[in-house]
């Protein structure tokens, strides 16, 4: 069966991508062999919700220290957990343990290579299946990211705001992308988007597509896609406890679901809507409070935590960790700025 013509887009779009493509660590060179279909799944899952420049030291250090799905089925919960810790979204890390347990025990420790089979891999919904599937085995799929969705809705001028829009700039991008090729065609448009057909400022005036291009016909591209407002993002408190004996602090593992789960952590006390003081501290001593709390966002709230410390005399039971190496601990961000903070106090 031979392919049809491309979108006259995309013919356009893979002529500027032979180009011009960004050279990324997990990526292989446009019209070249397919890349390690690893590395794509596991660099896919990173961009998920994570910005490629902060992607590519973790993506490095990650394929370093596990270059397969056997060494990584084969790794340590708690050292994987730790390799995450900065990145967010912690339940990507515990999915991609699970995932790559699954690709050896059930997959001889190979990916699937359709869509519908990667979409039953722990982790891997429908725009991650859709991206491996066209990336690393070269089939036709319609991968859509916010940069895509971007690109397209102003491709077309779609003026219905987000996320309503999702069909409708999903069938747009159904009809430009190619039986061939379907994988660099979708790393173009991410690329158009990250480069040129950026969120507030676009370079029209660069742009290999321009000329089909209806938003900037009309003028003002800038302001497609449309969004709904944003509700604001709810406030909760928490404290959390700096417990120090003898140069080491007391160190816990998060619960495996909820928040942060199975991640290395300072103890904190409840979450919750209002502030909870030394509610559930880990240890009867002479708290002290840091004149500034400790404020993180997350996808869904922002935490604004008390910092006690406190020295402990007597024992208890825990993981204790050299104050002096906690940067190695794997904390996530949250509790690495509480530590950051007690020691610029201390300093
Ligand atoms: N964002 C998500 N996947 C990507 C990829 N393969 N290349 C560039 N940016 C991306």
């Amino acid at each position: 069966m031979s392919a049809n013509a491309p979108h006259p887009i995309a013919r356009d779009l893979l002529n500027w991508y032979d180009g011009n493509a960004r050279v990324l660590p997990w990526r292989a060179p446009p019209a070249s062999a397919a890349p390690d279909p690893y590395r794509v799944w596991l660099s896919e899952v990173m961009l998920q919700q994570t910005q490629v420049a902060t992607v590519k030291p973790y993506f490095e250090a990650w394929v370093a220290r596990w270059p397969d799905f056997e060494a990584l089925a084969a790794a340590e919960d708690g050292e994987v957990m730790a390799a995450w810790a900065g990145l967010g979204y912690y339940a990507r890390a515990r999915n991609l343990l699970k995932g790559a347990r699954a690709v050896v025990a059930e997959h001889g420790g190979r990916l699937p290579t359709h869509e519908a089979e990667l979409r039953a891999i722990a982790g891997v919904g429908d725009y991650t299946a859709a991206a491996i599937a066209a990336i690393a085995f070269g089939r036709r799929a319609v991968v859509v990211d916010a940069n895509v969705e971007r690109v397209t809705a102003r491709l077309f001028a779609i003026p219905t705001p987000l996320p309503a829009a999702k069909p409708e700039i999903r069938a747009a991008a159904d009809r430009m992308t190619p039986d061939v090729r379907a994988g660099d065609f979708a790393q173009a448009m991410m690329d158009l988007g990250a480069t040129i057909c950026t969120a507030r400022a676009p370079r029209c005036l660069l742009c290999p597509v321009a000329e089909h291009c209806m938003a900037r016909a009309a003028g003002e591209p800038e302001r497609l896609p449309r969004k709904l407002a944003k509700k604001a993002r709810p406030v909760r408190y928490a404290t959390i406890f700096w417990l120090e004996r003898a140069g080491q602090v007391l160190l816990v593992r998060r619960p495996d679901r909820g928040m942060l789960g199975g991640m290395r952590a300072l103890p904190t006390g409840p979450w919750a809507d209002a502030p909870p003081g030394l509610a559930d501290a880990p240890a009867d001593a002479a708290w002290r409070l840091h004149e500034h709390p400790v404020e993180h966002g997350f996808s869904h709230f922002t935490i604004i935590c008390a910092l006690a410390s406190a020295r402990a005399d007597g024992h208890i039971e825990g993981e204790w960790w050299p104050v002096a190496d906690i940067e190695s601990a794997g904390l996530p961000t949250l509790f690495a700025k509480a530590a950051r903070a007690v020691k610029e106090t201390e300093r």
